[in-house]
């Protein structure tokens, strides 16, 4: 899992693929943090994405970097405890311009039953499950 979290860090940039009904929804997403072993995302509550995570949580991530590219499918689980905020905006202090853990807005997931897959042109798929 740390491989899959220092991949997203140094992608910069991911792209978070949600349900809403029978559409896709893609854009894209920066945090990866990991708390208690388990790999978190952040976002708010008044954002169609947590809108949609929240009726279906099943959800896929891609990034690319440096001609390798990872996707990561499970389900993005609310984790609904203070501590669990103050730490996403701990890892990610420029965030505290927009959000504070207590404003009713911030909000982190972390996934679950989580396949990581990464792929190239030039080797063979490598899975990771977490
Ligand atoms: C590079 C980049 C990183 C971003 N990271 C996040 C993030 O980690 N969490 C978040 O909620 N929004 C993030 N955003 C903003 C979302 O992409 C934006 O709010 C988007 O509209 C949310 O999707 P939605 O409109 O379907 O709710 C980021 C935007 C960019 C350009």
């Amino acid at each position: 899992m740390e491989r899959v979290v220092d991949f997203l860090k140094k992608a910069n940039v991911y792209y978070l693929a949600t349900v809403e009904g029978d559409q896709p929804r893609v854009r894209p997403f920066g945090t990866a943090h990991v708390f208690e072993g388990k790999l978190y995302i952040q976002t708010g509550k008044v954002k169609p994405v947590s809108q949609q995570l929240i009726a279906n949580p099943k959800a896929e991530i891609c990034a690319f970097m440096d001609g390798q590219w990872l996707r990561v499918a499970g389900r993005l689980v609310e984790d609904a405890r203070l501590e669990a905020r103050e730490s996403m905006l701990e890892a990610y202090p420029s965030l505290k311009a927009m959000y504070a853990a207590d404003d009713g807005n911030t909000q982190v997931f972390y996934f679950e039953d989580a396949e990581a897959t990464f792929s190239s042109f030039t080797a063979a798929p490598e899975v990771v499950e977490f």
